[in-house]
């Protein structure tokens, strides 16, 4: 996966003005992603249009607790907190203790480390510590694609009317479409399909698919 990925999944010159004109990377999240890259972290954060999104949608939700999968190094943490602006609260999972240290390294820095609980290991295992805080306006997941479905599952449990989740990458790499998958693809693309197709299945919600350069599910708690 390419350190800057291409917004819109098709013309390389719209991806270019979109960056241009919605400036969506400012100093500080230019030095988050270069210290993650400082600190060999694999470089998979979200792009610049992706954080952007990020934060509109939670700000268009009106999210003060927010609930993220896979932390990496704070890049997308960041742009969720900034959605929530004031009061916010981000519960951040990650299992990866040299990406939890940068990630806390970077909340630092953005000065937000008051604003976030991050929670070092499993994040199934340790999803059920802050039920007691919910229930929770959104719920960001971004890590291992077999377990996308029982996260939204959890989600499901804990989020409040009106709440989102959202889930990165369900694109599957422009895979998402396919029955003949590359076998060193098949595990994630299809288990990308199961959730693209379980959210879809659930009444409780209503879903649709942003073609992000990752592709990005959005599922609103209607009932
Ligand atoms: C795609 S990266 C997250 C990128 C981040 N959301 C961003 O855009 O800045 C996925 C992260 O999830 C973590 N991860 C994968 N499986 C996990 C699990 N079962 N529990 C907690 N973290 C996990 C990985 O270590 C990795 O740091």
């Amino acid at each position: 996966m390419s350190e800057e990925k291409l917004f819109g999944q098709g013309d390389p010159a719209i991806a270019e003005y979109a960056v241009k004109v919605f400036k969506p990377e400012d100093e500080l999240l230019a030095t988050v992603r270069k210290n993650c890259a400082e600190n060999h972290l694999p470089m998979i954060q979200v792009g610049q249009m992706d954080g952007l999104l990020l934060e509109t949608l939670t700000r268009l939700t009106g999210a003060k607790k927010i609930v993220e999968v896979g932390t990496l190094g704070g890049y997308s943490g960041i742009c969720l907190l900034r959605g929530g602006g004031a009061g916010a609260h981000l519960y951040t999972f990650e299992y990866n203790p040299l990406h939890a240290k940068v990630a806390k390294d970077n909340f630092r820095l953005a000065g937000l480390s008051e604003q976030v609980s991050l929670f070092e290991g499993s994040a199934l295992e340790n999803l059920a510590k802050i039920e007691k805080h919910g229930p929770f306006d959104v719920v960001f997941i971004d890590a291992d694609k077999n377990n996308y479905v029982n996260y939204f599952k959890w989600a499901s449990k804990n989020l409040r009317l009106g709440g989102a989740v959202l889930a990165d990458n369900t694109c599957a790499w422009g895979m998402i479409h396919l029955t003949n998958i590359p076998n060193e693809d098949r595990n994630s693309v299809e288990a990308l399909q199961r959730y693209n197709s379980f959210v879809v299945d659930q009444n409780e919600f209503r879903s649709t698919l942003i073609p992000t350069a990752e592709g990005l599910t959005v599922s609103i708690k209607i009932k």
